[in-house]
């Protein structure tokens, strides 16, 4: 990876992978897909936010990496390198997803700082440092929230740990890291379903999450499940485009893309089965927000033999997931920086870095901040960005650079390029258009 002069390049294919998984495994399938899961009613939003990993997450993955991989540069460096034949429309919209990709660094990594912090705070309850009192996880989980000190304190925590990985550049050993830690996260999640499934839930869980209720999928939902397939596979604020441009020109990356997104969902649906199985064991209500991870796994793993240990494992795996998600948030800040103002990695780190603990703190003591900018992100911010990107690879970017990544393919190449450039051009982006405005009221259809 990059450290300060020249472009450095991921030391192998396989790096490269890693890393790309690392940015999209994380909070965003085990804190946020439950909950809104939860929230939004299981079933049928499941299958819609399946739908859109597979029409539109996929394809834009495939999108980001390209113009990474072949601009070379940040995002906006690399779709102004990428569309410069286009002329003035393309130089306005490369400048439109630079700044929208930038922001998104800043807004994302602020709040998602705070709920890896959570987890902070939770591995520490599983060593008993906190211990879980009468009311178990739900009354820790309040007691945390409750004090922004706290919360902030954890939060500093992670921020540090994040802004000194990418100011020395030096993401490799995180990402081998992740060849292990990644397969022990799917391990325990295993475990822990084995366990629910002897101790019950699991039938009304798998229920929940896959028998579809389509009158409880409104425009709302519709959206959030949108804005998660962004959120969950890292898409639409150019962290892709970012880790693509750390790789060669002419490298493939079809197979890769499809290999995260797999694992990416794998990871998510997982999360869910044991979290809600839990949750209707106990008799809970499945929209408890976004303290439901915490408020439901500490309890069981307090209910399960070795469950200290399991419990220590899995908090520990779940905030090295947050971690390398976070890397590739700061990163597109900080690529930003160097490859536009000529900044140094350090400096460009600890500033922005800096900049972003600062607004950190207004989640940490403000629920209500959290929520917003965790909406405003998922819901507008990536799925505008998303539609930028698809309009530029689909039909600003030559055709020679748009199909390269498909030589892997061999002779089904052509076919999947000619199928991935229709999606791009126009399947993705009137879909998501569809679903935005949908939402804010300009069309309506249904009920
Ligand atoms: N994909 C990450 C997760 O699911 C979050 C993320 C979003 C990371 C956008 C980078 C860019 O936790």
């Amino acid at each position: 990876m990059a450290n300060g002069t020249g472009r450095a390049h991921w030391g192998s294919r396989l790096g490269f992978v890693l890393a790309a998984a690392g940015s999209a495994v994380g909070l965003g399938n085990i804190w946020k897909f439950p909950y809104i899961t939860g929230e939004y009613g299981g079933g049928a939003f499941v299958l819609f936010y399946l739908l859109c990993i597979l029409v539109v997450g996929l394809p834009l993955m495939y999108a980001e990496l390209i113009i990474g991989r072949r601009g070379g540069k940040d995002p906006l460096g690399a779709l102004r390198a990428l569309t410069a034949h286009a002329g003035p429309g393309a130089k306005a919209l490369s400048v439109f997803t630079g700044i929208l990709s930038v922001a998104g660094g800043f807004l994302i990594l602020s709040f998602y700082s705070v709920v890896a912090g959570w987890a902070i705070h939770f591995l520490l309850v599983s060593f008993g440092v906190f211990p879980l009192g009468e009311g178990g996880a739900g009354a820790a989980f309040g007691a945390l929230v409750g004090d922004p000190k706290l919360s902030s304190l954890w939060h500093t925590v992670f921020m540090l740990l994040s802004i000194v990985v990418v100011a020395r550049g030096v993401h490799d050993g995180i990402e081998r890291a992740c060849s292990i830690l990644m397969p022990a996260l799917v391990g325990i999640l295993v475990l822990l379903l084995v366990y629910v499934g002897m101790r019950g839930g699991l039938a009304e869980a798998v229920t929940f999450l896959f028998r579809p209720n389509f009158h409880a999928l409104k425009p709302e939902g519709m959206l959030e499940a949108l804005g998660h397939a962004f959120f969950t596979l890292s898409l639409g604020m150019g962290a892709m485009i970012t880790y693509g441009s750390y790789l060669s020109r002419d490298s493939t990356v079809v197979r890769d893309g499809v290999a995260v997104a797999v694992l990416d969902t794998v990871i998510a649906l997982l999360a869910g089965l044991v979290i809600f199985s839990v949750v209707f064991a106990a008799g809970k209500e499945p929209g408890q927000g976004p303290g439901l991870v915490f408020v439901t796994l500490p309890d069981l793993f307090a209910s399960m033999p070795g469950g200290t240990f399991v419990g220590a494992a899995f908090f520990f795996l779940l905030i090295f997931a947050a971690w390398s998600s976070a890397i590739s948030l700061l990163e597109v800040v900080v690529t930003f920086s160097i490859d536009e103002f000529g900044l140094t990695r350090h400096k460009a780190a600890w500033v922005f870095g800096a900049v972003i603990w600062g607004l950190g703190l207004a989640s940490a003591f403000r629920g209500s901040v959290l929520d917003f900018l965790d909406n405003l992100t998922t819901r507008y911010m990536l799925p505008i960005g998303g539609i930028a990107i698809a309009i530029a690879a689909g039909w600003l970017v030559k055709k020679e650079d748009r199909e390269a990544g498909f030589r892997d393919l061999g002779a089904s190449g052509p076919l999947f390029a000619a199928i991935w450039t229709v999606i791009i051009r126009f399947v993705s982006p009137v879909a998501v258009g569809l679903v935005v405005l949908q939402k804010i009221g300009v069309l309506k259809f249904g009920g």
